[in-house]
Order: C-alpha cells, then structure tokens, then sequence
C-alpha cells in the first residue's frame, strides 16, 4: 500500500469521523441540517471539539444572558460565542473565552478533550463544582482564567501537567486544601494569583522555583507559616501579594535588592515582625507598601524617600516607633515623593512633635492619617492647606494643641475630619462650613471653647458630627 502524506491522513481521519457521524446522528433521528449544511453539502468537522462544546454547554444550567445561544448547529461551531479555532488546524479551539457571562452550572470534563486550547477565560461567572482534573490534558494551556466563581474542592495537582501555563488565575473562589507544590513545576508562569479562597497550610517551598513570575497573588487566605526565602529570590517579581493570612516571620535586609523590579509589596493582616527593611528603597519603581496589621516596629525608613514613584504607604497598625526628629526624617524625606496619594500611619507609637515638612508632601495626597499614635504633638501647621487634594485628615488620639487653623477651611474636598481626644483650643473654625462634601467631622475631647458656628448648618452631607466633650457654648 502506498503510504499517503501525513496530511492527507488527516483529511481522511477527519472524512471517517464525518461520514461515521453523519450516520450515527441520522439514525437516531436528530435533524440531519445540522450535518448537511444549507447548500446540502456535508459539513465535515472535528467532533471531538464539537462534541466537548456540547458536553460543556450541557452542564451550564443557568445562561441569564443567553450568551449561548449561538451554540446551535445553524452556525458551525467555530463561530460560536467566545469559541475561537486554530488557523492551521482549522476544527481545532484554540481559545475559550466567556469570561463575565452570568454562566451557572459546572464545568465538564470534557473541556480537557480541546487538546489545542493555549486558553480558557471563565472569569467572574458562578461555575460551582470542582476544577477536573482533566485540565492536565491540556498540554498546550496558556492562560488559565477561573477567577470570580464559585468553584470548590482542591487546586487540582495534575495542573502540574499544563506545562507551558503562563497566566494561573484561580481568586475568588471557594478553594480548599493546600497549594499544591507540584505548581513550582510551572517553570513559565508569570501570574499566580490565588487569593480570595481558604487554602490553608504553609506556601510551598517549590514555588520558589517559579523564576520567572512577576505576580505572585495569595491574598486572603489562611496560610500559615513563614514566607519560604527562595521566594525572595524570584527577581522578575512585580507585585508580592499575600495579604490577610496567618503568615510570620521578619522581612529579609536585603528584600530591595534581590526583589529589585518590585512595584507593589502588600503584607496587610498578618503577624509579620522585625523591621521595615531599608533596602525597600532600592527597589526603585515601588509604587505600593501596604503592610498595616502586623507587628512591624522600629523606625520607618527614611530612605523610602527615595522612591519616586511611591503612591501608596500604609503602616497602620504596627508598633512603629520615632519619638525625635530622627524618627521622624522619614517624613521630610517623603515630601520629595510627588505621586504620594496615602499616607498612613495611624495606630503606631510615633510620638514628639510632627514636623511641618508635612506642609510640603505631595499636593496629590488624599489620606493622611496619623490617629492613634497617642503621643504626636504640635499644632496643625501653617500651610496645611497646600494638601489640597486631601479627603481624608485623620489627627485622632494624640496630643495636637492649639488652635484648629482658619485655613483648613481650604482643603475643600475634605470628607473625613478627624480631630477628635486631642488638645485643640480656642473656637471652632467658621471656615469648616466651606467644607461641603465633609460626611464625617470628628471635634470631640477637646478644649473647644465658644459658640458652634452656624457655618456648620451649610455641611449638608454629613451623617456623623461629634464635638461632645469641649467646653462649647
Ligand atoms: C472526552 O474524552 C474522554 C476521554 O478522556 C471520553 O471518554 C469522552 O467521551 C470525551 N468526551 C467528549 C464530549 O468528546
Ligand atoms: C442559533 O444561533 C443563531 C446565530 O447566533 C441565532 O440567530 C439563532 O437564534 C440560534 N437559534 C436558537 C434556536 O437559539
Ligand atoms: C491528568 O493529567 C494527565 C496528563 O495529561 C492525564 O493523562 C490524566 O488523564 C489526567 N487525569 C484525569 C483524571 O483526567
Ligand atoms: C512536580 O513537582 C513535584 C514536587 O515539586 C515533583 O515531585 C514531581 O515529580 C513534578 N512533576 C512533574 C510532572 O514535573
Ligand atoms: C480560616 O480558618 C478559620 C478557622 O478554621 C475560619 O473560621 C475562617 O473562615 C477561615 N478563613 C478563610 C478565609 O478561609
Ligand atoms: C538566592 O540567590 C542567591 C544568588 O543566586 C544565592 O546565593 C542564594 O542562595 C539564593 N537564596 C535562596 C534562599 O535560594
Ligand atoms: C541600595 O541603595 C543604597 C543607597 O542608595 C546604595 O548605597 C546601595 O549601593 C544600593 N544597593 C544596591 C545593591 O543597589
Ligand atoms: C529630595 O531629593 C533631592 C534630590 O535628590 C535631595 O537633594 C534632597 O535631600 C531630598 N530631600 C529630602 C527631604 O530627602
Ligand atoms: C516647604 O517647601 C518650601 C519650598 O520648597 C520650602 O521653602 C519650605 O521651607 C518647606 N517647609 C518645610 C516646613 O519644610
């Protein structure tokens, strides 16, 4: 027998399963229109994908928005919603995307029989069952897009088997279990993103292994344990994300320098301890240090200065001390920080007088916060209202004195004033009554003295006014 080129192999495969097909579906009666198209001439495709489509469709038991409804055999299935096919093996998908569709129901495993998908985008519908673990037959999977759903059970280990996942996205879910280490056979993944399901146990030292990651999204979790130090090593690394767990341990010195393409560092809601690594500064396109509810103490670095770019610092709740003007250089050194938009260090031990560089932070700062740290004193400084852009102003529980500056009646887009259980003295500014879009002000525990000015009448937004405990008349 002459052997045929490989090619024509393949069209012979495909005229088999077509002819097989045709009959099998004529003797059970379907309508053969949807094998004979309009010209009636027969359709010839891959029913192994057509077939996966269907099984898939049939465990989706609520569409609200009827968005597969073009999964009908009047077109063929290569035009279908979100469907698209290779180009060179033309009944072959190659990429499902019905991400944000309102779909409801389980996903079948009959989605590892599109062998040729490079990706699958379900995010943000409610898909509820276990992830099948027949992803693993996905050899050529790319990106793999679950997030925002309701999916339940364990990170399938066999994801071990897609081997050239770029992009693993599994938020948002109701994932159980632990991160299987067989993820740090990934070797090409860029994105892991995890967070926001109940995965317990430690992170897997394997995933150090992921040299090649850039985001690294574990957030919202109960992980526990320390961070493994490989990880650390990964110097592709962008965003660090592996807030609200139940994760310890000190921050490694040199964090800035192995971790040098670090945009966005977020260690919020953990038990981390030991001190704000100075070398933070090194790392120089940080744009987001977000680290309150842990144990941090010692000083906050003035070298974070340095960080142009720095939009985001958040410290709150920490046991942050600086009581001199050593401790607070910091401050000086961030107003050469002209993106800074949040700045917060509430709930510390800072204390000693507040430097009136804080004048002179950026102009685009929306929050400063620097309430209960108990021992901060000084006056609101002249020029405060160069922040102009401020909405939140939150000087609560400290030992500020003097009078509540005329001007702060300037910081027009101010809707959160907190000046509460501090020493403030004289009368309540008449200014305040041009703060319009003000929704909470908070004067109580002071010693405000005088009549409350009428101005006040003009805050019509506000839902929360306190000034109880003054000596207003
Ligand atoms: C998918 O492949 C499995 C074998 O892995 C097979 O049993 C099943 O019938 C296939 N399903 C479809 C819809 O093709
Ligand atoms: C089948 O899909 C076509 C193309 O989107 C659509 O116009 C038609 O209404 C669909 N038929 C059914 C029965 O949903
Ligand atoms: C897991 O993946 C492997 C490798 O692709 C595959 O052979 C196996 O069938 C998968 N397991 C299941 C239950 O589908
Ligand atoms: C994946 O990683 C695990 C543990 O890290 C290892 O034992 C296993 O052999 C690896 N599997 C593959 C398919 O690479
Ligand atoms: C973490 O575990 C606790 C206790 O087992 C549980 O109450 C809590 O809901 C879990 N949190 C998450 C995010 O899974
Ligand atoms: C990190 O990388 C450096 C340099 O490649 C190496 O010396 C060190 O052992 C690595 N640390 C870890 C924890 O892998
Ligand atoms: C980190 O920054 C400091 C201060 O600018 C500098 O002296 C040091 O050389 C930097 N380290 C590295 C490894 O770039
Ligand atoms: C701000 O940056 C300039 C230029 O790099 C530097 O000379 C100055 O000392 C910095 N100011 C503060 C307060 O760190
Ligand atoms: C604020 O900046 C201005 C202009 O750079 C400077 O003259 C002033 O001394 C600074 N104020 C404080 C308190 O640092």
């Amino acid at each position: 027998m002459v052997s045929l080129p490989r090619e024509s192999m393949e069209l012979e495969q495909i005229l088999k399963i077509g002819l097989i097909l045709f009959f099998l579906w004529s003797s059970s009666c379907l309508p053969v229109a949807s094998v004979v198209d309009a010209t009636g001439a027969i359709r010839f495709r891959n029913d192994t994908d057509h077939l996966s489509l269907l099984a898939f469709k049939d465990q989706i038991t609520h569409d609200p928005l009827n968005a597969l409804s073009s999964w009908n055999d009047t077109i063929q299935f290569c035009n279908w919603k979100g469907v698209t096919c290779s180009w060179k093996h033309k009944q072959r998908v190659v990429v499902l995307d019905l991400g944000s569709l309102g779909l409801e129901g389980s996903l079948s495993p009959s989605i590892g029989n599109l062998t040729f998908l490079h990706r699958l985008n379900l995010g943000n519908n409610n898909f509820f069952s276990e992830i099948p673990l027949e992803l693993g037959r996905l050899r050529r999977l790319k990106n793999l897009i679950l997030s925002f759903n309701s999916f339940q059970g364990e990170i399938p280990s066999n994801l071990t088997y897609c081997s050239e996942l770029r992009i693993l996205a599994l938020s948002h879910n109701q994932l159980t279990g632990k991160i299987p280490a067989s993820i740090g056979n990934l070797s090409s993944l860029t994105l892991l993103s995890l967070h926001f399901n109940h995965l317990g146990g430690s992170i897997p030292d394997d995933i150090g292994r992921l040299t090649t990651l850039k985001y690294f999204g574990v957030g919202a979790n109960n992980l526990t344990g320390t961070i493994p130090s490989k990880l650390y090593n990964i110097s592709s690394m962008q965003e660090f994300s592996v807030a609200q767990n139940e994760l310890q341990g000190s921050i490694p010195s040199d964090i800035g320098i192995t971790l040098h393409s670090l945009q966005s560092l977020k260690l919020s809601g953990n038990q981390f301890d030991g001190p704000i690594p100075t070398t933070l500064a090194n790392a120089s396109r940080l744009e987001v240090i977000c680290i309150p509810d842990n144990h941090f103490s010692g000083r906050v670095p003035s070298e974070l200065g340095r960080l142009r770019g720095l939009h985001l610092l958040n410290v709150e709740q920490n046991h942050l001390e600086g009581g001199d003007a050593k401790g607070w250089e910091f401050l000086d050194s961030l107003t050469n920080c002209s993106r800074l938009t949040v700045l917060s260090l509430y709930d510390n031990m800072l204390g000693g007088m507040l430097p009136n560089s804080v004048v002179n932070l950026s102009s685009q700062l929306q929050v400063l916060n620097l309430g209960k740290n108990h021992r901060i004193s000084g006056r609101i400084p002249r020029g405060i209202e160069n922040l102009a852009n401020l909405d939140w102003f939150t000087f609560d529980d400290n030992l500020f004195t003097g009078a509540i500056p005329e001007s702060i009646g300037k910081l027009v887009r101010l809707e959160r004033l907190g000046l509460s259980s501090n020493r403030f003295t004289g009368q309540i500014p008449v200014s305040l009554g041009n703060l319009t879009l003000l929704t909470e002000l908070y004067l109580e525990q002071n010693n405000l003295q005088g009549p409350i000015s009428p101005s006040l009448g003009k805050l019509q937004h506000l839902s929360i006014l306190d000034l109880s405990t003054n000596r207003l008349t």
